[in-house]
């Protein structure tokens, strides 16, 4: 079986606090987008072999495939081989290695005979990591908590996506630590996003795309708030970074801005993509 890995965007991302087990608890709009990496699967008599598809990623318990496979299999005397067709960005904010692990899971119980319901499978990819949950079946979803508490919202309304992705990568815990010594932070106006996408209204979601982290940054950080500028140049209703970045992307209508500024962006950005949202997924 051939499986899609959705990579994902934060059209908004809020830290609400730090909860007691070190976690932080967040509130966020997450959707999925129409690119991502592609995983060949098959069942083995108990043998784990894990291809990562490039020579930099893990092929042991260290990758979140690997470790969603032995999580779903745990028990069964079954194992898997897999191939992986990495194509979304690592280190990017938009849950590379999570949507791998959401897929194997999917995968899994695909080829099990369909035995786990969506909320078996989301408890699962909880243990696996915080993103994980909500690659299970993508789409457009209010996560909160953890990363554990998932609300199905109306899908945002088509459009053209361009995504650049600058070549550092920012670590997550010092984005956290960053989050913690604020005082007082803005907020992304969930309410508003919620009632644009609920009246269908893309330019309404575009123009409150807010990320937390990104606004905890030092000034004009490593090209994010240049390729923002350049987004809005060529008619973006709105640019933000997603997740803990360093990737930003733009919402468009108009598929020729999109592809102007996606060719404007790409000789400079190597990792840069055009796309769509995609729905979601039943499971
Ligand atoms: O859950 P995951 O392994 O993806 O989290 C990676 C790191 O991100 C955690 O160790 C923690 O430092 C931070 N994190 C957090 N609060 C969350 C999600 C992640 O503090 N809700």
């Amino acid at each position: 079986m051939i499986v899609r890995a959705h990579a994902k965007l934060n059209l908004s991302l809020d830290v609400l606090g730090k909860a007691a087990n070190g976690y932080h608890d967040m509130r966020m709009v997450m959707q999925s987008v129409d690119f991502g990496d592609d995983i060949a699967i098959e069942l083995t008599d108990g043998d784990f072999h894990l291809d990562p598809g490039q020579p930099y990623l893990p092929s042991d318990e260290r990758n979140l495939a690997m470790k969603a496979a032995r999580l779903f299999l745990e028990g069964s005397g079954l194992g898997a081989r897999m191939t992986v067709t990495k194509r979304s960005p690592v280190g990017a904010g938009m849950a590379g290695g999570s949507s791998d692990a959401a897929a194997v899971l999917r995968a899994l119980n695909e080829l099990t005979g369909r035995q786990k319901s969506a909320a078996q499978l989301c408890q699962m990819a909880e243990k696996l990591g915080s993103d994980v949950p909500f690659c299970v079946q993508g789409g457009t979803a209010l996560v909160e908590g953890r990363g554990e508490i998932l609300t199905e919202l109306p899908a945002l309304p088509d459009c053209a996506i361009v995504i650049a992705k600058p070549s550092f990568s920012i670590s997550t815990p010092a984005l956290f630590a960053r989050i913690d010594q604020r005082k007082s932070r803005m907020h992304p106006d969930t309410t508003g996003i919620l009632a644009a996408l609920e009246a269908g209204e893309l330019s309404g979601v575009a123009r409150r795309l807010f990320n937390v982290f990104e606004d905890v940054l030092p000034r004009n950080y490593g090209d994010i708030p240049l390729i923002k500028s350049e987004l809005l140049s060529f008619g973006a209703l709105g640019a933000a970074m997603t997740g803990t970045g360093s990737a930003v992307f733009g919402l468009f209508t108009d598929e020729d801005a999109a592809r102007r500024a996606y060719n404007s962006l790409r000789p400079r950005f190597a990792e840069s993509y055009l796309t769509r949202p995609s729905p979601r997924l039943e499971v």
